[in-house]
C-alpha cells in the first residue's frame, strides 16, 4: 500500500513551541521533515497553479509545480481548466517540456505516446506490439483531483476530500479581494512569469509575507529612503506605522498599514483609481487597509503584495532552496500605459533585481546558510512578538486581527504547518495509489 511505502513520520510539534513562541530552525533544514512536508502539507493543500488570463483559449497550457510534482494546466475543448501530473505514464518522461503555449495534444518526446487535452492516452506507436489486455483507458495522465478558481486565480489540490477553495481560504478571501476585486471586470497578468532561484527554505519567504512587517524599517531602510515621497527616509514614514495583522486558523496571514498615506505605489497607478468609488465597492476599511502597502500569504506557498502588483509562488526545491515565480497582476480594465507602469514599478521593487526583493532574499539565504552549523541548528529562535498582549479583534476586519507589529500570523502559519505535518493525509488511508482518486 502507499501507507506501507511512506516513511515513519516525525512529530513536527517537537520542533515548535507555538504557545511560547519558540521555533527550532531544523524545520528549514531537515530532509526527513521536508519529505513529510511534500506528503502532508503540499499533497493535500490547495496550491496556486496559474491565472486564468494565461489560458484564454482551448488548448492553452502552462506548466508549473505542486510541491515538487510537475503539472501541466490546460484549458480543454469544453473550456474547462484541468491540471495533470506532467509525466508520461510509459517511462515517466516529463511530458510537456514548454513553459507555456497552445496545443491540440501532448506528445511524449521519448517514445511518442500522445495524450489529449483531457489527459486521455490517444496515441501509442506500434500499438500492435502490446498484449490484448493493454487498455489505453488505464494509462491516461494522472489528473489533479480538484481545480477551482477564485476571482481569476486558479488553484488545484490532489486531495479529493479537500473542502472547496473558498472554504479553504476562509476569511482570507475578504483580504485577497482588496487586490482581486478592485474592478468589476477583474484582473489579468501581464507579460509572462519571472522565475529565479534562492538559497533558502520556502517557509522563510511564506512566513515573512504572512506576518513580518517588523523587518521593513531595517532590512529595507535604504530602499525606503529612495522611495520616500518626503525624501526624509524610512523613520518618519514607516516606523510605528499604525496597521493590522490578520491571522487565519487555516495558516494564511496578511499585514498592512491602515492609512492611505502609507502608500508607496506608482503615481500612474495611484492616479488611475477613483478612491471614493473604491470605498463604495470594497468598503473603507479595505481600501485604507489591505489595499495599501501590505503583504500576504495564502497557506502554504502563495503570496502577494497589492501595491506592487506582484503575485508569487515559493516553489520548494529541497529543504534549502526555493524557486520564486512571480507574475504582475493588474486590473483588466486599466489603460495599457497604467498596466505597464505597474509592471515597471513591480520590477523596480520586487523583480529579481528589485530594491526590496534583494534585501529579503539576502536575509533568507543567510539564515539558511547559518542553519548548516551543528550548534546553530540546536539554538532555537524567537517568535514572541505580540504574544498574549493584543486584543485580536477589530470590528472593521473579519477574523482574528491585531497589531501590525506582531508574530501572530507567523505563529498561525507554523501552527497550521504543524497540524498538517502531524495528520495523516488522505492518501495515507488508502491502499492503492488509484484508491485516492475521485
Ligand atoms: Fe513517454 Fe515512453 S516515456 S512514450
Ligand atoms: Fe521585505
Amino acid at each position: 500500500s502507499w501507507r506501507a511505502h511512506s516513511p515513519p513520520s516525525a512529530d513536527a510539534g517537537a520542533y515548535l513551541d507555538i504557545e511560547r513562541g519558540v521555533i527550532d530552525r531544523r524545520i528549514w533544514k531537515d530532509e526527513g521533515l521536508y519529505q513529510q512536508e511534500l506528503r502532508r502539507v503540499f499533497a493535500p493543500s490547495w496550491l496556486f497553479l496559474a491565472h486564468e488570463s494565461q489560458l484564454p483559449k482551448p488548448g492553452d497550457f502552462f506548466t508549473t509545480y505542486m510541491g515538487e510534482d510537475p503539472v501541466v494546466v490546460v484549458r480543454g475543448k469544453d473550456r474547462t481548466v484541468r491540471a495533470f501530473l506532467n509525466t508520461c505514464r510509459h517511462r515517466g518522461m516529463r511530458l510537456c517540456r514548454a513553459d507555456a503555449g497552445t496545443t491540440r495534444n501532448f506528445t511524449c518526446s521519448y517514445h511518442g505516446w500522445g495524450y489529449d487535452l483531457s489527459g486521455n492516452l490517444v496515441n501509442v506507436p506500434n500499438a500492435e506490439a502490446y498484449p490484448d489486455h493493454f487498455d489505453t483507458a488505464d494509462w491516461g495522465l494522472r489528473e489533479v483531483a480538484r481545480v477551482q478558481n477564485h476571482r481569476g486565480l486558479v488553484f488545484g489540490t490532489w486531495n479529493p476530500e479537500a473542502p472547496d477553495l473558498i472554504e479553504a481560504l476562509g476569511d482570507m478571501a475578504w483580504y485577497m479581494d482588496a487586490f482581486l476585486d478592485r474592478d468589476p471586470e477583474g484582473t489579468e497578468v501581464v507579460d509572462g512569469v519571472t522565475k529565479w532561484v534562492l538559497e533558502g527554505n520556502w517557509k522563510l519567504a511564506a512566513e515573512q509575507f504572512a506576518s513580518d512587517w517588523y523587518h521593513v524599517n531595517m532590512a529595507h531602510a535604504s530602499a525606503l529612503m529612495v522611495m520616500s515621497p518626503t525624501g526624509k527616509g524610512p523613520k518618519t514614514e514607516i516606523a510605528n506605522t499604525p496597521g493590522r495583522q490578520f491571522t487565519s486558523p487555516l495558516g494564511h496571514g496578511a499585514g498592512f498599514p491602515v492609512h492611505p498615506r502609507s502608500r508607496f505605489d506608482d503615481a500612474a497607478v495611484h492616479e488611475h483609481y477613483d478612491y471614493d468609488q473604491l470605498r463604495e465597492r470594497l468598503g473603507s476599511a479595505r481600501v485604507e487597509g489591505p489595499m495599501t502597502t501590505g503583504h500576504a500569504t495564502v497557506f502554504p506557498n502563495f503570496s502577494y503584495l497589492p501595491v506592487n502588483g506582484t503575485i508569487r509562488v515559493w516553489h520548494p526545491k529541497g529543504p534549502d532552496r526555493m524557486e520564486v515565480w512571480t507574475w504582475v497582476l493588474v486590473d483588466k480594465n486599466m489603460p495599457e500605459e497604467v498596466k505597464q507602469a505597474q509592471r515597471r514599478y513591480n520590477l523596480r521593487t520586487f523583480g529579481p533585481s528589485g530594491i526590496f526583493e534583494q534585501d529579503d532574499g539576502e536575509n533568507w539565504s543567510e539564515i539558511q546558510a547559518v542553519s548548516r552549523g551543528f550548534v546553530s541548528n540546536r539554538t532555537p529562535l524567537n517568535y514572541q512578538m505580540g504574544l498574549g498582549i493584543h486584543d485580536d479583534h477589530d470590528p472593521d476586519y473579519p477574523g482574528r486581527v491585531g497589531e501590525l507589529y506582531s508574530d501572530n500570523a507567523a505563529r498561525g502559519f507554523y501552527a497550521r504547518w504543524r497540524d498538517l505535518m502531524n495528520t495523516p493525509a488522505w492518501h495515507e488511508n488508502h491502499t492503492t495509489p488509484e484508491g485516492d482518486r475521485d
